[in-house]
């Protein structure tokens, strides 16, 4: 009993100490200009992320299939308008954002 609860409590810290050395992923989506065409919460020319997060749940493959469109952009998922691909995108920003959508993206 004892050692669970300290299982626990140690697994909490280190959720802890690593969302306080990351990123947020707001912070990266204001950095990278994302929000100039994608609103958290709503439309802007893209997407809300709360309407992609939505489209998304549940899919198996919706973390790779976002990370591919994200880093390589894309059209016809949402409509005409194109999404421009992202070379400057880091690995580990680009992975904050993805989990960050599959995650429902909560503001
Ligand atoms: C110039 C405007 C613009 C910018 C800047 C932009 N996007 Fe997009 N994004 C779009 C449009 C338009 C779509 C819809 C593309 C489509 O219909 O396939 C889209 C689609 C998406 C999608 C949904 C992909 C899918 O498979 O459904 C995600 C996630 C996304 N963008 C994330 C980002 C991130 C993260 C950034 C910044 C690094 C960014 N976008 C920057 C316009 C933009």
């Amino acid at each position: 009993m004892k050692t669970k609860i300290l299982r626990v409590a140690a697994c909490f810290f280190a959720t802890a100490s690593l969302s306080a050395t990351a990123a947020a992923p707001t912070e990266i989506l204001t950095k990278n200009a994302c929000l100039a065409c994608h609103g958290v919460a709503n439309k802007i020319v893209g997407p809300g992320y709360n309407e992609v997060a939505a489209k998304y749940a549940g899919q198996a493959d919706a973390a790779a299939t976002l990370a591919k469109h994200i880093k390589e952009g894309g059209v016809g998922v949402w409509g005409q308008i194109p999404m421009p691909a992202q070379p400057n995108l880091t690995e580990s920003d680009l992975k904050t954002i993805v989990d960050w959508i599959v995650a429902g993206a909560q503001p």
